[in-house]
């Protein structure tokens, strides 16, 4: 208690030191144990993981690469027996695979990917549903349960809402416009208050290559997106994957999928009414008059920050009733002004400029390219929208903004108030009268990001925080059990903050308001994703996503990172492994509630 009000926060714990090494490293008084790592069994009959010898069939029966968001759904409304949700957001071949890598002249230069190693890839994309429960004060895996389940980048998903079944939709291997193939690069989520998991679609155009045909219809959709990204060597073995031959196969990416976890032969489905672009995630919220709001970023340098509010309400005691809500709905995009207040403006067909006289014949149209309608709109650019959390113990909505070094003095609003934006910002959204489903509100920024010593950064952490607890690029945050602020970071290394990512407990009311304690940090390379508690706050799961992954420097050794000499062998420092992406599983020594 008095090191609590020592540091002007409600966060009791001692402060991890910031730095930058090969392990992880949590608050002294806390256990963290290895919960479940790229290639451990998911689905029954799965092969143990053997890394030299890994099959795409393996491979889609264990847990997949590159772990981001996290969520937890109680079973009988445990909160120590639940299903853990997990996305598997992108693969790192150059760690994932023995020999591809070759050094030449010092530097590494990765060879082509064998089909199997690229259908290895795509099973590794997607998410998984594990039962877990506390066994003797530590959580552990249920292995062959029948919810175990995996998702990939092949797994049959249905498209629903205003753009199912249009013709933008359609391919040579779907007339129908509704049958789409896996779900890939599934960053943030969300859990819904009804107990299905939210996989947010975020960078699918990397994984398409080709030109498409000379004056085709999309040439101005696609461009709006930056595809195709060319990042992978998919199309090379897969033709859906090449936008020459299949042009409309990437409308058919860019939505949140929803899954029931509780129904392991489920189909997912897109719901294509919360629009279509790099969507970071989607928290939700019940509206004071029942009906679900759900919070998506899209995450790209001057793009724009949306709110999905359906149309029907939630029923708590009948949930088949809640199982269609995502179809229908009000898609919004938010105008921030100047002076503080904001605006959620409708993107709704016929309404404003989306008319048939831009380009947009259908709500169908408005979804499928949901940035050009924002744009129409007069949406704010922001520097990069990545997680929005709503916070029903204060009423607010927590916004990360990851970064933008593109910004240009000229292009400063008060929503976005640093040139060359390094280190990200954090905005705090009052919905007008506490409402989350209002369509107007008012914003101040909570924090600028970065080291505050350093006084041209600008950074606005309070004089309470200590060298340990500034951080640089908020990406992913969660809300605990007593309604306080996490955040989590993407991009922290030697050379811009001398730090590994991490997870920081930010204040977000009274005096100490700004002030922010390094809880946990990853090993070299690593970003940090998935913060989310159970309701009771006695546990916490974090993904440490790909570790090893760059900041080869940290301990001099100079060396490229790649299979065969990783910057780091976490979390099994076993010479005859790679290094894994891993969830990890956080509690309290002794247990009871985490920071209190
Ligand atoms: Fe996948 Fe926006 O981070
Ligand atoms: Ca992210
Ligand atoms: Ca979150
Ligand atoms: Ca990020």
């Amino acid at each position: 208690r008095a090191q609590a009000q020592e540091n002007g926060t409600r966060f009791l714990f001692p402060e991890v030191e910031a730095g930058i090494d090969a392990d992880h490293h949590v608050a002294e008084g806390y256990d963290v144990d290895v919960l479940l790592r790229w290639g451990d069994a998911v689905e029954a009959g799965a092969p143990e993981f053997d890394p030299a010898n890994q099959t795409a069939a393996g491979q889609a029966k264990q847990f997949g690469y590159n772990n981001d968001y996290v969520g937890y759904i109680p079973l009988e409304g445990s909160d120590e027996h639940g299903l853990l949700v997990v996305n598997h957001e992108y693969t790192n071949a150059h760690l994932m695979f023995p020999g591809l890598v070759q050094i030449v002249d010092g530097k590494p230069v990765q060879g082509d990917l064998s089909a199997e190693q690229v259908d290895i890839e795509i099973a590794a994309h997607g998410g998984s549903i594990v039962e877990i429960m506390k066994v003797d004060g530590k959580w552990q895996v249920v292995k062959d349960s029948p919810y175990n389940r995996r998702i990939t980048g092949t797994t049959p998903m249905i498209i629903t809402g205003p753009a199912a079944g249009h013709d933008r939709l359609k391919t040579s291997v779907d007339a129908t416009g509704t049958q789409a193939i896996g779900t890939l690069n599934n960053c943030a989520g969300g859990v819904t208050p009804w107990g299905t998991y939210l996989m947010a679609e975020e960078n699918f155009h990397g994984y398409f290559s080709g030109t498409l045909p000379e004056g085709h219809a999309e040439a101005a959709n696609y461009k709006r997106l930056g595809a195709p990204g060319n990042s992978y060597q998919w199309a090379g073995f897969h033709d859906r994957f090449d936008v020459a031959k299949e042009p409309n196969e990437m409308n058919r990416f860019g939505y949140i999928v929803e899954v029931d976890p509780m129904d392991p032969t489920s189909t997912p489905k897109k719901r294509t009414a919360m629009g279509r672009f790099k969507h970071e995630g989607a928290e939700s919220i019940v509206a004071a008059d029942g009906r679900v709001v759900l919070y998506t970023g899209d995450d790209e340098r001057f793009d724009y920050v949306y709110k999905f509010v359906t149309a029907g309400t939630y029923n708590p005691d009948d949930r088949a009733a809640n199982m269609d809500l995502l179809d229908e709905g009000t898609l919004y995009v938010a105008r921030f002004e100047e002076d503080g207040s904001m605006e959620w403006l409708p993107l709704v067909h016929g309404e404003g400029p989306l008319t048939a006289e831009n380009g947009f014949n259908s709500q169908a149209d408005v979804m499928i390219e949901t940035r050009r309608a924002g744009d129409l709109l007069g949406a704010t650019k922001m520097d990069r929208p990545e997680d929005v959390e709503p916070n029903a113990a204060n009423g607010k909505v927590y916004l990360m903004l990851t970064n933008n070094t593109r910004r240009t003095a000229e292009q400063i609003h008060a929503a976005n108030p640093r040139a060359s934006n390094a280190f990200g910002h954090i905005i705090e959204i009052a919905e007008e009268g506490g409402d989350f489903a209002a369509t107007k509100g008012t914003w101040e920024v909570l924090l600028k990001c970065g080291d505050p010593s350093v006084a041209e950064v600008g950074a606005t952490f309070s004089t309470a925080t200590t060298e340990n607890g500034w951080f640089g690029m908020p990406d992913n945050c969660a809300i605990d059990a007593d309604g306080r602020l996490w955040v989590s970071t993407d991009g922290n290394n030697p050379t811009d903050t001398g730090r590994t990512d991490g997870l920081w407990a930010v204040e977000t009311e009274g005096e100490g308001r700004g002030t922010s304690r390094l809880f946990y940090r990853v090993p070299v390379g690593a970003e940090m994703c998935g913060p989310v508690f159970t309701r009771n706050g006695e546990t916490l799961f974090l993904a440490v996503q790909h570790p090893g992954d760059g900041g080869e420097d940290w301990d001099g050794h100079g060396r490229p990172s790649y299979y065969e000499d990783p910057a780091t062998r976490w979390p099994d420092f076993n010479p005859n492994l790679p290094v894994r992406p891993s969830v990890v599983v956080v509690t309290k020594q002794g247990g009871g509630k985490i920071a209190v």
